[in-house]
């Protein structure tokens, strides 16, 4: 029998427990549950292969969304976040998706698209019809360059050819449509563009400067769709408040910055947890919020003819499992292994499932109470923590200040010296 992720009552446990109840639940081994309790798994071997100059490494929460049911599979959700209450909003987001079936998803197929810039063609019109009529002659050059991706069933499929108006002039921009499979890509695709580039020079008669991928990944899109229902959400009012809360967003640049951040927050917390480039999905998101040219919300949220809520999350999604952090980090490789997912699209997916759970949580708590109710008690949490409380005097502190509503580190010493003399 599948167990389920809705597991009321998690954040009580301890912290033993919960990784106990997470090993039980995707079965992990003995090993893997003692490295997830290491407070730095990552060793300066591996660290210092990573990267350059090294001098230590930086270590990141890790916890758990419960409750995501997406597709109806039930998932137990790794994030890698040092903000407070993302990740009890997420599940508690997805604890009321739930209720209507949770979250439903699709996305493409895994599309990057690698670009080559030629510049001083005489005839830039006349350049890209030759390209084209080549097409065939570079996308084998570009298979030729990975055999393995083309074997999974991956490789170059197509190739456009764009002309672009600079203030330096025409620009013709050749894009290889690289299918990556289960790769992030950047790898496969600059190695391909790099390859073809020589040709598609003298093609063109041009001059070629960059061969590199592009972070615009509008061909590697995932989605996810759940209803909310009125009810879960605190009544019709909440469902209208939220739909307010979007129209704002979805004109105002301004709102929609912090709105699409409130997104991002689940979003780059799966791909940081799962080893992979969080920079390239961020960029991706906010060009493809602005593709219109009108920078816009990522989501969209409807009421239903039931009263209920209907969103959406629609944005690029260039995860990988294969290469790069996934297969050094042995904490992001346990990250893949609890989510489950068994293929980069469905990697995807469940990320969009999380973005769209915590853009619903956010709008929730922001039309229906303010969002530093629920924030001043993980924050509060933090400030006490930060003047040297230690166990159950981390609460102790905390409450009093939310209570007094001084949230303060002035304040936190205060009641910590009191608390610890008396
Ligand atoms: C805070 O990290 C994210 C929010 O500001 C998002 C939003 O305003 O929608 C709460």
């Amino acid at each position: 029998m599948s167990k389920s992720s809705e597991i009321s009552g998690f954040y009580k446990l301890s912290i033993e427990e919960r990784v106990k109840l997470v090993k039980g639940f995707v079965g992990l081994t003995d090993e893997e549950a003692a490295l997830l309790q290491k407070p730095s798994a990552l060793s300066f071997d591996v660290a210092n292969r990573m990267v350059e100059n090294l001098i230590g490494v930086l270590p990141v929460p890790l916890g758990v969304a419960v409750n995501f049911l997406v597709n109806g599979k039930d998932l137990i959700v790794p994030m890698a976040i040092e903000e407070p209450s993302v990740i009890a909003a997420a599940s508690n987001a997805a604890k009321i998706a739930r209720k209507k079936g949770g979250f439903h998803t699709t996305s493409t197929d895994p599309i990057m698209i690698g670009q080559i810039q030629v510049v001083d063609v005489q005839d830039a019109h006349n350049a890209r019809f030759e390209i084209l009529a080549r097409k065939e002659e570079i996308l084998k050059k570009a298979n030729d360059q990975d055999p393995v991706l083309v074997s999974l069933g991956g490789g170059a499929l197509d190739l456009e050819v764009r002309i672009v108006e600079t203030f330096l002039g025409k620009m013709v921009i050749a894009e290889l449509l690289v299918d990556c499979r289960d790769a992030m890509g950047a790898n496969a695709v600059n190695t391909m563009a790099e390859a073809v580039a020589p040709m598609i020079e003298e093609m063109s008669g041009g001059r070629v400067y960059l061969r590199i991928i592009s972070n615009l990944a509008v061909k590697r899109l995932a989605r996810a769709k759940a209803i909310f229902a009125k009810e879960e959400l605190g009544g019709e009012e909440v469902v209208d408040g939220i739909v307010t809360a979007y129209a704002f967003a979805a004109s105002d640049p301004f709102r929609c910055a912090t709105h699409n951040k409130g997104i991002m927050n689940g979003v780059t917390a799966v791909v940081l947890a799962t080893g992979n480039d969080t920079r390239a999905i961020e960029a991706g998101a906010h060009a493809y919020a602005a593709r219109s040219g009108h920078y816009t919300s990522l989501t969209t949220w409807e009421k239903t003819a039931e009263g209920d809520l209907a969103g959406t999350l629609e944005m690029p999604m260039a995860v990988g499992l294969v290469g790069g952090a996934t297969a050094s980090n042995p904490i992001a490789k346990l990250a893949v292994k609890i989510l489950g997912v068994k293929s980069a699209r469905e990697l995807a997916e469940t990320i969009v499932s999380v973005g769209l759970a915590q853009n619903l949580a956010a709008l929730r708590a922001l039309a229906a109470e303010g969002i530093q109710r629920g924030h001043m008690s993980l924050h509060a949490r933090n400030v006490a923590i930060s003047v040297g409380a230690t166990g159950h005097l981390i609460d102790q502190v905390a409450e009093q200040m939310v209570a007094e509503r001084k949230v303060r580190v002035d304040r936190a010493k205060e009641i910590l010296a009191k608390l610890s003399t008396s």
